[in-house]
Parts: C-alpha cells; sequence; structure tokens
C-alpha cells in the first residue's frame, strides 16, 4: 500500500513539472516579444568620488544622457556619485574585476594599477600651465601611457582635465617653510610624497571621502585641491587658508574595463565613443568655469583667507621643489622625464 501511494506522488509532481515547463514555453513562444524584452539594456556603472555638482560629477550625468541617446536605449547609465559605490582604491580594483564599468580617477592614484609611469605629471609645476597641460594630454606619448593601462586590462577613452592645483591649511602657506612639520593630506603618487618631503611636511594619503572629516578633526593640517572640490567638499569650512600656487594639476582619465568595453555590440560602441567625445568637451568647458567660480565663492564666503603667490614667492617654491624632478630621475629614467618635458613643452628651472 506504502509503495503505491509513494508512486503515485511521484507520478503527480512529474506530471505538475512537465505541465509548468509546458506553459513556459507557451509563454516564450506565443506571448509576443516586446521590444527590449529580450534585449535588455547593458548597464553601465559608472563611479567617482566627488559630488554631482562638481565638474566631473556634471559630466557624468551628461555622459549617461548622451550614452543612453546614442545607443537608443541599448545601454542603461547607473552613475554613483560621493564614494557612494567605492572609495578611490577600491574603484580602481572593482573595475579591473569588471563590477564596475566606467571610471573617471585622478592619474595621480594610478600607482596601484602597478603604472607607476602616470605619478611623472605630478613633478611640481610641470603641468601649471594650462596650455601645457593641453599639449602633454594631445601628444602621441600618451598613446604609450595609455598602452601601459592596457596591460592591466583597463582601457583610456579620454583625458579631463580638472586644472591647477591650490594649497588649503589651518595656517598661512606662504614661503616654503610654512610647510615644516605640516601633516598633509596627499592622493596616492609617490612624486606628490616626494614634493611634500622636499618641503619638510609629513604626507598621509588618504581616500577622497575621508578628507573633510580628517581635516575638521586636524588628523591632516592641509591639502591641495582644485578650487571646484573645495568648493562642492566644503573643505574651505575647515580650513582657514588659501594660497592659490597651481603648482599641480587634477587630471582625471575616463577609464573602462578593457575586456568589457571590447565586447561591446559595434554600434554601442561608436554610440559611446559619441558620448566619451562630447562629455569631454563639456568637462574641459566647465571644469574652467566651475573652478574660477569656486575660488570667487571661497573668497566671498569670508570663512578663508585668499593668498595669491607673488612672482618671488613662487620662485622661492620652484627653486624649493626642483630637486625632486632631480629626484625622480633614479624612478622614471632621465630620458622618459626629457620626453616628458619634451611632449609638455617644459623647460625645467634645474
Ligand atoms: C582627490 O582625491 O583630491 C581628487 O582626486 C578627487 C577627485 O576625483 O576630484
Amino acid at each position: 500500500m506504502r509503495r503505491w501511494l509513494a508512486l503515485d506522488a511521484f507520478v503527480r509532481m512529474t506530471l505538475r513539472a512537465a505541465i509548468a515547463s509546458l506553459a513556459l514555453a507557451a509563454l516564450v513562444l506565443f506571448v509576443p516579444s516586446r521590444p527590449g524584452m529580450a534585449e535588455q539594456p547593458i548597464i553601465i556603472k559608472f563611479s567617482h568620488v566627488v559630488s554631482p555638482d562638481a565638474p566631473k560629477g556634471k559630466a557624468a550625468i551628461l555622459f549617461k544622457e548622451l550614452a543612453e541617446k546614442y545607443t537608443n536605449g541599448k545601454v542603461k547609465v547607473e552613475v554613483y556619485p560621493n564614494s557612494s559605490l567605492y572609495k578611490d582604491k577600491e574603484e580602481l580594483e572593482a573595475l579591473q574585476l569588471g563590477s564596475v564599468q566606467i571610471l573617471a580617477p585622478s592619474i595621480s592614484k594610478f600607482g596601484p594599477l602597478g603604472v607607476k609611469e602616470f605619478d611623472v605629471f605630478d613633478l611640481p609645476f610641470l603641468m601649471s600651465d594650462d596650455a601645457r597641460a593641453r599639449q602633454m594630454f594631445a601628444s602621441p606619448m600618451i598613446g604609450e601611457f595609455n598602452k601601459k593601462l592596457e596591460t592591466k586590462g583597463v582601457k583610456s577613452l579620454a583625458y579631463w582635465d580638472n586644472g591647477a592645483h591650490v594649497y588649503t591649511a589651518n595656517k598661512p602657506l606662504i614661503m616654503p617653510d610654512d610647510f615644516k612639520g605640516m601633516k598633509m593630506r596627499i592622493q596616492g603618487s609617490k612624486v606628490l610624497d616626494a614634493a611634500a618631503r622636499e618641503l619638510g611636511a609629513i604626507p598621509q594619503i588618504m581616500a577622497f571621502s575621508e578628507l573633510y572629516q580628517a581635516l575638521q578633526t586636524g588628523v591632516v593640517d592641509g591639502e591641495d585641491n582644485v578650487p571646484s572640490n573645495i568648493w562642492t567638499q566644503r573643505f574651505y569650512e575647515v580650513q582657514k587658508y588659501l594660497t592659490v600656487s597651481y603648482h599641480g594639476r587634477l587630471i582625471y582619465a575616463l577609464i573602462t574595463n578593457k575586456k568589457f568595453w571590447d565586447g561591446l555590440p559595434e554600434d554601442v560602441r561608436q554610440g559611446l565613443d559619441r558620448a566619451v567625445k562630447e562629455s569631454t568637451d563639456f568637462f574641459n568647458e566647465t571644469a574652467a568655469k566651475d573652478n574660477a567660480d569656486a575660488l570667487d565663492k571661497i573668497k566671498a564666503s569670508g570663512k578663508v583667507e585668499v593668498h595669491v603667490l607673488t612672482p618671488e614667492e613662487r620662485q622661492a617654491w620652484i627653486a624649493k621643489l626642483m630637486p625632486v624632478h632631480t629626484e625622480m630621475q633614479s624612478r622614471f629614467g632621465k630620458d622618459f622625464i626629457d620626453q616628458v618635458y619634451k611632449s609638455a613643452g617644459f623647460t625645467p628651472a634645474l
């Protein structure tokens, strides 16, 4: 009797499973496929560490709109600002793993990728002039940097120039000696580390998302950045002094995972290329204006004392920091650095 009941239950169960799979097959076969049902959009996660109203934040949103438009909805871009998805270091690892598809980090953070050559752009005063920076990033030499990135599975789509750096601190930084003993936050580059030490400061690598609190609590005494970041992250609320030194530059590389990009359908890649081009033009225009406006707004806030280096003071900084160029010849090789100088039209005051 028990065996009969067990057999009965088995037959029922098999029957139910057969009916269910038949129903599913019918569903797939007979229900008319709505457009896009089969073609789920390709999801592109775009993670970054700045606020949505900073130049990079705005350009990321524009990229999203253009990418979805120029691919007729075949891609869906999800933008994650303010380190909401990944912080500085994590985002590069996530890109290499394919967990995120597009980033626009500062090239001063490429050390952990194992492409130390990008640190060369942090050589003091090398990139302080707008025209030189544009010349450098339009030069054929950039192709060599891109190739090095591709060996790490990363493809560079464009470079976004966010302008020259200024310093903020909780005391005036007018002459190089003012940096002595100061705890200064830096991005991850070895050259920035060497420059801070040359000034007698104590460099501390720190994620961008932790910087406001670190300045507020005195974990660090100061930092360097572009005015639009100082304004949109409200660093001016926790720093009393700003020095317009233009000693370095904030360049972003718009990057993607190479395997992901190469695997895209041709028409989608073409649409994305167009979105990259137009959002890059937008970025470079917007950044210049936003940084000038931000400096005015910081001044107008009355919360920060702003000092523009005089030509004499600037000369003193250059003289103090040029030894970093010589020191870095052992890291990059003199020929490589000379090639960068030539590409950027830079004459070192060595
Ligand atoms: C920084 O870490 O200070 C900047 O690179 C942040 C950014 O992406 O602008």
